[in-house]
């Protein structure tokens, strides 16, 4: 199944600030669509692997129907390439119409109705990695506000298409933004994998503050070695990366 947080969970009792959504409290795990699925839009030839409203309602029996979510399987999250490429009227990001025709709030309701929590997928910058519309600093309060009125549980903002400023200047401007609606949304930030991971760069301090979850390193490939060279590079590094977790701060590890 598709993300798990396994390594860097150990909590030490120094005061360090934490995101105050009173979410995970506990590592997260659930599914996230990438490490499969990718970016297959190709519905009409590939009906069952193609990035649809389907393949998530699938999922959805899959973790309820299963066991999973008494395991505590329970994020249902949307990678790339869910949306339309044009923002509509209102300058509002939109899904895309052929492949989820019933709309994000009717998948969120349906996520819901099984005792599960739907993630969504956005960029920091002016697309996404797989080229739809990304959110500059122009349109993170507009983007958090849609997710929000859609009842999304979870945001993972990519990092696609932006320099280091204005990612300096974006992740904690969205942190705030979710914050604002007054919608709990956990907040799972991509920026340290576009930093390097590591400081000085990378300020894990602020980035416990802002986010509920992290990425800090590459994607993860279909393969075992993929796996290693993963989990290679959290032990190599475990001594920055394990003070940085705790309660409501995680480091996503075999996240897409
Ligand atoms: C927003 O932040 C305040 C202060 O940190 C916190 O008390 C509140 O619960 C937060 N609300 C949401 C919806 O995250
Ligand atoms: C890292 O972030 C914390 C909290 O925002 C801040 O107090 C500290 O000065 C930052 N450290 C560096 C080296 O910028």
């Amino acid at each position: 199944m598709g993300f798990a947080v396994a390594f860097c969970v150990l909590a030490i009792t120094v005061p360090i600030f934490t995101l105050d959504n009173g979410l995970m409290r506990t590592p997260p795990m659930g599914w996230l669509a990438w490490e499969r699925y990718r970016c297959d839009i190709d519905c009409q030839n590939d009906p069952k692997n193609c990035i649809s409203e389907a393949l998530f309602r699938d999922m959805a029996d899959r973790l309820s129907e299963d066991g999973w979510r008494e395991l505590g399987y329970v994020y249902i999250n949307i990678d790339d390439c869910w949306a339309s490429m044009d923002r509509d009227a209102n300058g509002r990001l939109q899904a895309d119409p052929k492949r989820f025709p019933s709309g994000i709030p009717h998948l969120a309701q349906y996520i819901h109705d099984r005792g599960l929590k739907l993630g969504i997928y956005g960029d920091m910058g002016t697309h996404t990695c797989g080229g739809y519309p990304g959110t500059t600093l122009d349109d993170i309060t507009t983007d958090a506000q849609t997710f929000a009125d859609w009842e999304v549980d979870m945001l993972k903002f990519d990092g696609c298409y932006s320099n280091a400023k204005e990612q300096e200047k974006g992740y904690p401007a969205m942190s705030k933004a979710l914050n604002a609606t007054g919608r709990p949304i956990a907040y799972s930030c991509s920026w340290p994998a576009y930093q390097g991971g590591l400081p000085p760069k990378v300020n894990y301090t602020q980035l416990g503050e802002i986010c509920n979850l992290w990425r800090n390193y590459g994607d993860i490939q279909d393969s075992w070695s993929s796996v290693l060279t993963i989990a290679d590079w959290f032990f190599n590094n475990q001594d920055i990366l394990q003070p940085a977790a705790g309660p409501g701060r995680y480091s996503a590890v075999v996240f897409d």
